[in-house]
């Protein structure tokens, strides 16, 4: 068996990226800019400041100052959590918690490798926190994805090895950042974006314990 299961949170546990999505969608209007979708699968697993440069940069007669920067990051935040407000335990999405209490009973530990900087108020929001081991959010990383900070820093904090180590993504940059740590990748979303994963699937109720198991045993001969 692997030792520890690090999750990022937001379009795994929960459907939050959608929210990160729409913020994001409404802040860009306000500067002139549309995004779309697919410009949006490379903002997954992205910091907010690094999102908002890379909107920025789709319209190169901008320029900002860094307290403009800041004052706009702040509005998408603020956008956001009007988004998160109501969410509760159905916002959870479906398998992950059957998942979760598969691997506690188990005896792997659990992680939570995420980009946000409002992960764990999310995580109490859903009543996940119970199940945690160490939580990994933006104020514990310097490189964020796809740098592996996010996923070793959490194995390092629970002395576990890399190899031991399986990480559940929706992002491109997040497949990236677990495979750079030397973990075992599971996707979870579209081949399109996510063909690097050691392992896909295309939606939460297909995570299931015993295949993820199988898969990693494959990989890790
Ligand atoms: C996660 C999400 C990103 C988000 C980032 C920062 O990685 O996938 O969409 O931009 O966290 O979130 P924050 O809540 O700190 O703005
Ligand atoms: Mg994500």
């Amino acid at each position: 068996l692997p030792k520890l299961f690090i999750f990022d949170l937001d379009g795994v546990i929960t459907d939050t990226a959608e929210f990160h999505f729409l913020a994001w969608q409404k802040l860009a209007e306000k500067i002139g800019v549309s995004i779309d979708r697919e410009f949006n699968e490379q903002l997954k697993g992205i910091s907010r400041m690094e999102s908002l440069e890379r909107i920025i940069a789709l319209d190169p007669s901008l320029s900002l100052s860094d307290e403009e920067k800041e004052s706009l990051a702040t509005d998408k935040n603020e956008y956001y959590k009007q988004l998160i407000e109501s969410i509760g335990s159905e916002n959870t999405l479906p398998g992950i918690e059957e998942l979760l209490k598969d691997i506690k009973a188990s005896n792997v530990q659990i992680a939570l490798g995420s980009a946000s900087k409002n992960a764990q108020m999310v995580l109490d929001k859903l009543g996940l926190t119970t199940y945690f081991d160490y939580v990994v959010d933006a104020a514990k990383v310097a490189k964020g994805k796809p740098d592996p900070e996010t996923f070793t820093t959490a194995a390092d904090a629970l002395g576990i090895s890399y190899e031991n180590c399986i990480g559940v993504e929706d992002a491109a940059a997040g497949v990236q950042a677990i495979n750079g740590a030397n973990m075992f990748s599971v996707g979870v979303g579209s081949e399109e974006y996510l063909a690097n994963a050691n392992y896909i699937v295309s939606d939460t109720l297909k995570l299931d314990f015993n295949q993820i198991i199988k898969e990693y045993t494959v990989w890790k001969k």
